[in-house]
Formats: structure tokens, C-alpha cells, sequence
């Protein structure tokens, strides 16, 4: 792995076509300030102060991957899941969620001729239905992340994707579908991938991420990049969707290094104000190489 293969394997995918696939989602942060506790319920009243609205779900993902490649195009159905968070200006914590179902149409197939890559990001809300998960694993080209989320824990595991070409969940995400807490992690992706898939990433929050090549029956890993963190909403779609037309050519030491990045950067960002770019990326690599250069010195 170095900082030049990461940026020429960033360059490799400017003329890619890209097809995103995945449920619409609203996410909207309602800023309070937090009053003293209620004296008569076991409640924490807020202070309403402002709001701000983002397109989240399958089009913040796909808005990541815009700058990285020629076209991206986004295939959904439906107004989706408003998803209203409740959260503390004073440092952008959530309090609490409420989820308004809109209406989520189970996607029909499309023609994915003429796309170098498919991702489908799989929040579970209903647009991935068992039909669609069929034409997608023939696409020539599939990655994919599958969302463990509060409305539908243990309902959408990765599993459900017989075939994938890249995947990219988080911890708990493979633990579920590996019905497995307790072993290494690196046990927990052998089991998994058993074949499936040909590159698999597991991400970790703050401890960073793992990969395993299977066709080479090899693992990596790399700690997380940053630790300035603003808001984390988002940061393993942010992960995906930059790395996974990458992830055609792409070591795994790359992917993680790449895809760690990406999720720094996504961190500082609260909510989906904006994407993360090829700009910022390669900005970011620049400076953690010069930075890791000078502490070798
Ligand atoms: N607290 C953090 N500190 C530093 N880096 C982080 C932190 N949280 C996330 N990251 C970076 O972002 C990547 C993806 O994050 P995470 O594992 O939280 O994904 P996730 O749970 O799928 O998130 P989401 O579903 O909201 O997109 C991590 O591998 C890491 O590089
Ligand atoms: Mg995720």
C-alpha cells in the first residue's frame, strides 16, 4: 500500500459509469438545546431551535461517488422513510428518532447494460425485495452494503446477496449475518464470505476497518485516519461508494486506505451537508502521507 497506487487506482475510475440502487431516505435534524429534567415524567424536554433537511439514503450515497467518476445514475422508487432526529446543537449528539414511512415500491429490473459497476445500497426499508435481489447478483459488476438499522434488525442481512463481487458492512453487520459474537473477526469474514464474494470489508466505527481478498485468501487492516468526528451518519456508505468502482482492480490495502479517508472525511461533516470529493480525498491522502513521512524522520 502506498499514498501513489491509492491515487492512481483513484484515477483509474474516472471514466466509469456507475449505477446506484437503493431506498430514498430523508434525514432531517431538528437542533434543540436540552432544558432541566421534567419533575413530573421521566422525560427530557428540548428547546426546538432550527432544522435542516438532506436527501440521505441511496442519493447521499451516490452524491460521494460523483466527483470520482464520469456518470452516476440512481435508480429508486418511491418518497421513502423520513427519518426526523431529534439532536443536541451543543455538539450534534442525537436524542431521539422518529421514522415516517412514506411509500417504498419494491424496485423492478433494470438494464444495467453499459455500467461499469452496480452498487446497491440496501437500507431495508423495502426497495430491495427478493426479486431485485436476483437481477442484481447478475449484474456483471454488483457491490453492496446491506443496512442493519433500528426498523429492521436482523431482517437485512448480507446474506441475503448469494453473490456479490464487493461488500462493505460494518461490525455488527457481519456479526448478525455470521450469527457469530464472539470470534475474531477475521473468523467471522471467512465464514461469510464462503465463496461469495470476491473482495469483503468490514468496517469498524473508530477502530478503522478489515479486508479480506478471497480469491487470494488474504486479510488486511488499517486503524481509522482521523480522530476529529463531527457526525458519523453515513460514513460506511460514504466508504462504499467511493471504493466499490475501485474495488474492480483495487488491492485491498488501497480499498482500506482509500475508503478509511473517505470516512474521515465524512465524519466532520454533519449530516449529508455535503459530499465527499475527489478533491478532499486526494487532499487528505497528500497530507497523512507528508504527515506519516515526517514521523518517520
Ligand atoms: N468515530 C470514528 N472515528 C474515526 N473514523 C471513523 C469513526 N466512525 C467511522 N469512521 C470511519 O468511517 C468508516 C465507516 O464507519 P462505520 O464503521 O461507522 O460505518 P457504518 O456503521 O456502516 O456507518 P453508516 O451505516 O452510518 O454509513 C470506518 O471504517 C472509519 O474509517
Ligand atoms: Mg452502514
Amino acid at each position: 500500500m502506498s499514498v501513489e497506487s491509492a491515487l492512481a487506482l483513484i484515477e483509474s475510475v474516472k471514466d466509469f459509469k456507475v449505477l446506484f440502487v437503493g431506498d430514498t431516505i430523508i434525514d432531517e435534524y431538528q437542533y434543540v438545546s436540552v432544558l432541566n429534567k421534567s419533575p413530573k415524567e421521566n422525560l427530557i424536554p428540548v428547546k426546538y431551535l432550527s432544522s435542516e433537511v438532506f436527501q440521505g439514503g441511496v442519493h447521499a450515497a451516490a452524491r460521494h461517488c460523483e466527483s470520482f467518476c464520469k456518470a452516476v445514475t440512481v435508480a429508486t422508487d418511491g418518497n421513502g422513510v423520513r427519518k426526523v432526529r431529534m439532536v443536541d446543537k451543543n455538539d450534534v449528539r442525537k436524542l431521539f428518532e422518529i421514522h415516517y414511512n412514506g411509500h417504498i415500491t419494491p424496485i423492478v429490473e433494470r438494464d444495467t447494460a453499459g455500467f461499469d459497476c452496480v452498487i446497491a445500497v440496501d437500507f431495508g426499508h423495502g426497495l430491495i425485495d427478493s426479486k431485485a435481489v436476483e437481477w442484481l447478483t447478475k449484474t456483471p459488476y454488483l457491490a453492496v452494503n446491506a443496512q442493519t438499522n433500528s426498523a429492521n434488525s436482523g431482517f437485512n442481512l448480507i446474506t441475503k446477496y448469494r453473490h456479490s463481487d464487493y461488500i462493505v458492512i460494518d461490525e455488527p453487520e457481519a456479526r448478525l449475518a455470521a450469527h457469530d459474537r464472539d470470534s475474531p473477526i477475521e473468523t467471522v469474514m471467512e465464514k461469510l464470505a464462503n465463496g461469495r464474494w470476491l473482495k469483503l470489508i468490514v468496517t469498524h466505527g473508530f477502530h478503522g476497518a478489515y479486508a479480506y481478498d478471497v480469491g487470494r485468501s488474504e486479510f488486511a487492516k488499517l486503524p481509522a485516519l482521523s480522530n476529529t468526528v463531527v457526525d458519523t451518519m453515513g460514513a460506511g456508505d460514504a466508504f462504499l461508494a467511493i471504493t466499490a468502482p475501485m474495488s474492480k482492480t483495487g488491492s485491498i490495502e488501497d480499498l482500506l486506505l482509500i475508503g478509511n479517508a473517505a470516512g474521515a472525511i465524512k465524519c466532520q461533516i454533519t449530516g449529508h451537508r455535503s459530499p465527499v470529493t475527489k478533491n478532499n480525498l486526494i487532499g487528505f491522502l497528500k497530507k497523512h502521507d507528508s504527515f506519516r513521512s515526517d514521523s518517520r524522520r
